[in-house]
């Protein structure tokens, strides 16, 4: 079992010790498989490895959504043990916010468009619990999913422009037999709504143009938010009932022609 530390004086003081390098996996628990693949590679690549499970209360829209969040401690302690994690910070919101919530990370320009437009202050919240994150981890390496690939753009913005210590390492996204990338929020879907999200991935890899995929995605019965090509990838978010699903596949992945 990984030696469990929620005081991040107690952790500095205890990666002060080690020697070799840390990887650190950042999560908000209710883990699966994307989580766990982070983890191993940081395994493969470092001498030790850190992993936090803090639901982070700023990056939530709604505060029924961080209670609603799917808390699964002990499950998630197993399946880190088993991926080889030696160390899980897991704080209270006490630790992590002894200013109140009075400073945060803001960016200007990223983080107010595609899912900044549609969960405005998301990206404050997430910034400002990786930066506390990544000074308290004092890590090496720090593993980010390119499932959230406007959150990892983020954050490597954030560790330039601070001048962090740590090298951001994109792990790509695990996807089920499917297609479907792994979520947290799958967990919330039917069996007829996990069926009919793989159109989301298949959709983004076609031949068809951003409006297109989101009058499609509409067809089928989402409630698309947005579509967009950028940064190398195509980039989408649609509801699917009460669930709100992200995904993006790099542009070497569509189709260059229109057939879907
Ligand atoms: O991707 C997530 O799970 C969260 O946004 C993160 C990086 C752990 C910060 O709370």
């Amino acid at each position: 079992m990984p030696t469990i530390v929620s005081d991040p004086k107690k952790w500095q003081k205890l990666r002060a010790g080690l020697k070799g390098s840390v990887g650190f996996v950042p999560t908000m628990g209710n883990l699966h498989e994307g989580h766990i693949e982070l983890c191993r590679r940081a395994r493969k690549e470092c001498d030790h490895v850190l992993a936090s499970i803090f639901v982070n209360p700023t990056q939530f829209n709604q505060r029924s959504d961080y209670e609603k969040y799917a808390r699964t401690f002990d499950a998630d302690c197993k399946l880190l043990g088993e991926a080889g994690v030696e160390y899980i910070f897991n704080p209270d919101e006490k630790a992590m916010y002894p200013d109140n919530y009075e400073l945060q990370v803001t960016e200007t320009v990223i983080s107010k468009e595609l899912e900044g437009e549609f969960r405005p202050g998301h990206f404050q919240g997430m910034l400002t619990v990786v930066l506390k994150l990544l000074n308290i981890a004092q890590a090496d390496k720090a593993y980010f999913g390119e499932k959230d690939f406007q959150q990892l753009t983020l954050v490597k913005k954030m560790v330039e422009a601070f001048f962090i210590p740590t090298e951001i390492i994109p792990v790509p996204t695990v996807r089920a037999d499917s297609g479907l990338a792994l979520s947290s929020r799958n967990g919330r879907l039917s069996p007829e709504q996990l069926k009919k999200a793989t159109e989301i991935s298949r959709l983004l890899k076609s031949g068809y143009s951003d409006e297109e995929v989101m009058k499609k995605l509409a067809e089928a019965g989402f409630k698309p938010e947005y579509v967009a090509t950028k940064w190398g990838r195509r980039l989408a978010a649609a509801w699917l009932g009460d669930v709100r699903l992200i995904d993006n596949v790099p542009l070497s992945e569509v189709k260059k022609d229109r057939a879907a």
